[in-house]
């Protein structure tokens, strides 16, 4: 129960990573505030995270005993984000973690030159704007109370290059850069701000998980090869599962980790140590 009687929010809550670590705080005793699109958008080719799925993590939660809020917002939008979380200051007062979690996968599969300049901006709008955002609505939250940790899932995109990704990788490398930033501006103020870097992710049905299907799709081949790649990247002998992200993040979140600030945590099977 390492997270007893504190207030998470969770971006990107339905499904995948995100649900994983929803379901993982209310485990460990804590309330949760679930944010998601909740709909599809033109320019992300393949479909998000569903209102279903959003309902099925919160109901996975209360089932573990949390208070939960609901909110849908897409995190490109200051303004609906800002919302969301004075709803979530609104419901329970105080908000101790956020995990920045939400993020998009494609539009990829071209050479840098061949980005459109649409493909570009969502690229950062959702997975570096989107953080952001959160940390501009949450921030204040957490200065007031001189307390909070906040917990950006970057990617080992954000540590290396990956071919025919430019915007991911750019986008990924650019929030680990607002995760140093951020962890000195509020060191003082006692707010902790990491990142987490999760590598090759498993694509978990207990979690509706399917990244490594949209990287396939995005590479033109198929799951089954797109496993093989990162099966030969890692020095485990298995992939990622999110329950290790989420791990992970708890303990980044909760006060095991207090004197922990602008790390970057790979949970990557040993991708990162080659
Ligand atoms: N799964 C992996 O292989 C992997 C590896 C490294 C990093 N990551 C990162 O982990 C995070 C979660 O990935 P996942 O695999 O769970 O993906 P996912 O697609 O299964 O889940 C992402 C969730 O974010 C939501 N979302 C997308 N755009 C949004 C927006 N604009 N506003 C609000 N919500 C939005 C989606 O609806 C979805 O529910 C992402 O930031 C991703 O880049 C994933």
């Amino acid at each position: 129960m390492g997270l007893h009687d504190k207030t998470v929010v969770i971006t990107g809550a339905a499904r995948g990573i995100g649900r994983a670590c929803a379901v993982r705080a209310a485990e460990e005793g804590a309330d949760v505030v679930l944010m998601d699109i909740a709909v599809d958008v033109p320019e992300i080719p393949y479909a998000l995270g569903s209102a279903d799925q959003l309902e099925q993590t919160a109901h996975l939660c209360r089932k573990n005993g949390a208070a939960v809020l609901v909110t849908t917002a897409d995190v490109r939008s200051r303004s609906a984000v800002t919302s969301a979380v004075t709803a979530a200051v609104d419901r329970f007062g105080r908000i101790d973690a956020l995990i920045n979690n939400a993020g998009v996968g494609a539009p990829s599969g071209k050479a840098a030159h061949d980005v459109t300049e649409d493909e570009w901006q969502v690229m950062l709008d959702v997975n570096l704007s989107g953080p952001w955002h959160l940390i501009t609505a949450v921030a204040p939250v957490m200065v007031a109370q001189r307390s909070g940790s906040i917990v950006n899932v970057a990617s080992t995109a954000g540590l290396v290059g990956y071919r025919h990704f430019a915007g991911y990788v750019a986008s990924k490398h650019g929030l680990v850069g607002l995760t140093k930033a951020a962890a000195l501006d509020y060191a003082p103020l006692n707010i902790r701000v990491n990142a987490l870097c999760p590598g090759p992710v498993r694509d978990d049905p207990a979690v509706d998980g399917q990244m490594t299907a949209v990287v396939a799709d995005a590479l033109g081949i198929s799951y089954e090869e797109q496993e093989a790649v990162y099966l030969e990247s890692v020095a485990t002998s298995s992939l990622v599962d999110p329950a290790d992200v989420a791990g992970a993040a708890m303990w980044l979140a909760g006060d095991d980790s207090l004197k922990v600030t602008g790390t970057v945590v790979p949970v990557d099977a040993g991708f990162s140590a080659r």
